[in-house]
Formats: C-alpha cells, structure tokens, sequence
C-alpha cells in the first residue's frame, strides 16, 4: 500500500510541473491518494483554454486502467477540444432550451468546459455500466492530481440522444452496440467550490 501512495505522489509530483495557477497550487506539493479523493469537487467554471491532448491522453490511460469485469474494456471514450462543435451543439441546445443561457457563467452546455470526454457502454454485457463509471472515475481522480478540473455530466447525454442532438451523437462514432452514457467535462479550473455534505449513515458494519 506504501509502495502505491509513493508511487501515486510520485506520479502527481512528475505531472503537477509546469502548472500554475490557483486551483494547481495544492498539486506543486504531491497529494497522497486520500488527499486527491477527499479534496476533488466539480468544477463547472474554468479558464477557456482546453486542457493539453498529451495530458487528456495521461488521464484517459488512467481511466482504461480502471478494474473492469474481465478485462472486456467495455467502454469506448471520445475526447473532443474542438469549440466549434462544442458551440454547435450548445446552439442546438439553446434553440429549444433558451433559458439554459440566462446563467452569468453560462459558456456551453458541459457546464462550460472547453474538453469534453464522451463515455459509452458496451451494452452486451450487464455490467459495462459499472465498468464505465470506475473508468470515469479514475479520469477525475488523475486529473484533479494534475490540477485539471472536472464534472461528470449526465443532462447533456440526454439531449445528444434526441431527434435535435442525434446528428452530433453520430458524429462522435462509437460503435454498433455502444450507448452513450454520461460525459466528462474537463479544463483548467476558476472556481474553489467547498464540498457537498456526504453522510457516513449510508455505511454500516455488521
Ligand atoms: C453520473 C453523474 C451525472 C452528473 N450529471 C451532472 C450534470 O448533468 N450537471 C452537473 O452540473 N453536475 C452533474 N454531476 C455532478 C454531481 O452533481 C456532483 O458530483 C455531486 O453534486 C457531488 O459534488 P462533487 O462532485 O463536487 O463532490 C453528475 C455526477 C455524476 C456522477
């Protein structure tokens, strides 16, 4: 277990070089795991670069790591950084859902991330939703340790998948039997936002 935090620190010290910036600051010291899980919030406000292709392949090598029922990978995953369509789909959004705009912080429809990874399922086998969800989660973990900001983002999918977002659905390309399942929204953070409560009442020991 040693050996893993080590590593892990070791590995949030190598990609936390270079970064800067207020959100990054606790990423110039290396983060034990417990401190990446326990200080990782959803970012819904960032800086309008899009993160690095040579850093969302880090963090999406981190993800296809994730244990997953054996060994299917039953997941494909695609990454986009390309503002035209995030702005067409977010226009194709608007004309039906206006008021969505009305936020003073309103950028796009991933609740403004200028990266976006698509996460879909293999839906011929039971457990690829599970499969998918430890994959995402590794992706937020990893990037929270580099200083990259993240939220998970179901509201999205459900559009992508009507009549007025299917025309993107299909340019994203998964393949026969995969169903778009949720999105990751990924950039460089402008916001600290405090943790939501969580109740320890939902574990027990017997
Ligand atoms: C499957 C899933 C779907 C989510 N969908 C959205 C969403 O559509 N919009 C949004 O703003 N946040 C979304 N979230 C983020 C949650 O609101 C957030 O994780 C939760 O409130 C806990 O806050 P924290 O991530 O800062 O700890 C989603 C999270 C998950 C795991």
């Amino acid at each position: 277990m040693n050996k893993i935090l080590i590593s892990v620190a070791a590995l949030c010290m190598l990609v936390s070089c270079g970064n800067s910036g207020t959100a990054t600051e606790k990423t110039d010291k290396a983060m034990t795991v417990e401190e990446v899980i326990m200080s990782r919030r959803s970012i819904r406000k960032y800086k309008p670069q899009p993160v690095e292709r040579e850093k969302m392949e880090k963090i999406a090598l981190c993800g296809i790591n994730a244990p997953n029922g054996q060994n299917k990978q039953s997941w494909e995953i695609r990454i986009t950084d390309n503002p035209e369509f995030i702005s067409a789909i977010t226009d194709a959004y608007l004309k039906i859902y206006p008021e969505a705009a009305q936020d003073s912080n309103f950028v796009n429809i991933f609740r403004n991330a200028p990266t976006v990874a698509f996460i879909a399922n293999d839906t011929a086998y039971e457990l690829s939703q599970i499969d998918c969800g430890l994959l995402g989660g590794n992706m937020v973990l990893m990037a929270h340790a580099m200083g990259i900001g993240s939220c998970c983002l179901g509201s999205p999918v459900r559009f992508l998948k009507s009549a007025e977002g299917m025309p993107f659905l299909k340019e994203l390309g998964f393949s026969q039997g995969y169903n778009l399942l949720y999105a990751i929204g990924f950039g460089y953070p402008d916001e600290e936002p405090a943790a939501k409560p969580r109740s320890m009442d939902k574990v027990k020991f017997l």
